[in-house]
């Protein structure tokens, strides 16, 4: 079947920092053929940005602004997405130590949230999208078909992000984890659109399975919902 006459979804996957859910929804788009959104990485782009012009999370109003004027764009790419902010390439710079540590602070600001949903919502109009963070399945696409809930244990986690960082990591993995631990507080207790499974999303564990199982699920149940998968395959 051409993927223009199968019907489209929108498969919302999100979780904790680390739980692998960019590789993850990166492989089920890739295996759907539908466009994948990393939603972390836009809040990471107004934080880069609000960090370079000096603004601190405290200054609600004047980070809005800049979330409001800021053009992002997300490419994709077979390395990940790029991701383009006012006409340049920030990709490797929204992944630095100090983003990491800063992004949970800016990412409570209503109203960088709000301008970000805003845009993610638009991104999904269409149907045929993969998006992944915090709040998808509860806040931004309440209306997703699909939800999932994807989360590994706090040591696994720790651990993806230490060997993502490379031969100098600048850490230690007992930091990270608690980084990460922090990052996870932050997320989870914060006024608007916290990080908590939907009622109707689906539990995914991935501590021990291989991104590519997680993904092979996801895109069952895709199918399924779909209606293109085919008997033998069920
Ligand atoms: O997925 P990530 O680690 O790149 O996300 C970075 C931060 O952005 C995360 O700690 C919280 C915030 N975030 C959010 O608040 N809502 C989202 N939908 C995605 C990310």
């Amino acid at each position: 079947m051409s993927p223009q006459l199968t019907p489209r979804i929108n498969i919302a996957i999100d979780g904790p920092a680390g739980a692998g859910k960019s590789t993850v929804a990166r492989m089920v788009a890739r295996d759907m053929q539908y466009i994948y959104v990393d939603t972390g990485a836009m809040y990471r782009t107004v934080t880069l940005k609000a960090m370079e012009a000096g603004l601190s999370a405290d200054e609600a109003s004047r980070v809005t602004d800049l979330a409001e004027s800021l053009d992002i764009r997300l490419l994709p790419g077979p390395e990940g997405q790029k991701v383009i902010a006012d006409g340049e390439d920030v990709s490797s710079r929204i992944r630095s130590l100090e983003v990491n540590r800063q992004v949970s602070h800016f990412a409570k600001i209503e109203g960088v949230r709000n301008r970000m949903a805003e845009l993610q919502r638009r991104m999904a109009k269409e149907k045929g999208v993969v998006m992944d963070g915090r709040d998808i399945g509860t806040h931004v696409l309440p209306d997703a078909e699909l939800k999932v809930f994807l989360t590994a244990s706090p040591r696994e986690r720790a651990l993806r992000r230490f060997k993502e960082l490379g031969d100098n990591p600048g850490v230690t993995l007992e930091q990270l984890e608690k980084d990460i631990a922090e990052r996870d507080r932050i997320d989870q207790e914060r006024e608007i659109a916290p990080l908590v499974r939907a009622a109707d999303a689906r539990l995914v564990d991935s501590t021990g399975r291989s991104a590519e199982q997680v993904a092979g699920e996801i895109v069952k149940w895709g199918q399924e919902i779909t209606g293109t998968i085919s008997a033998e395959e069920k």
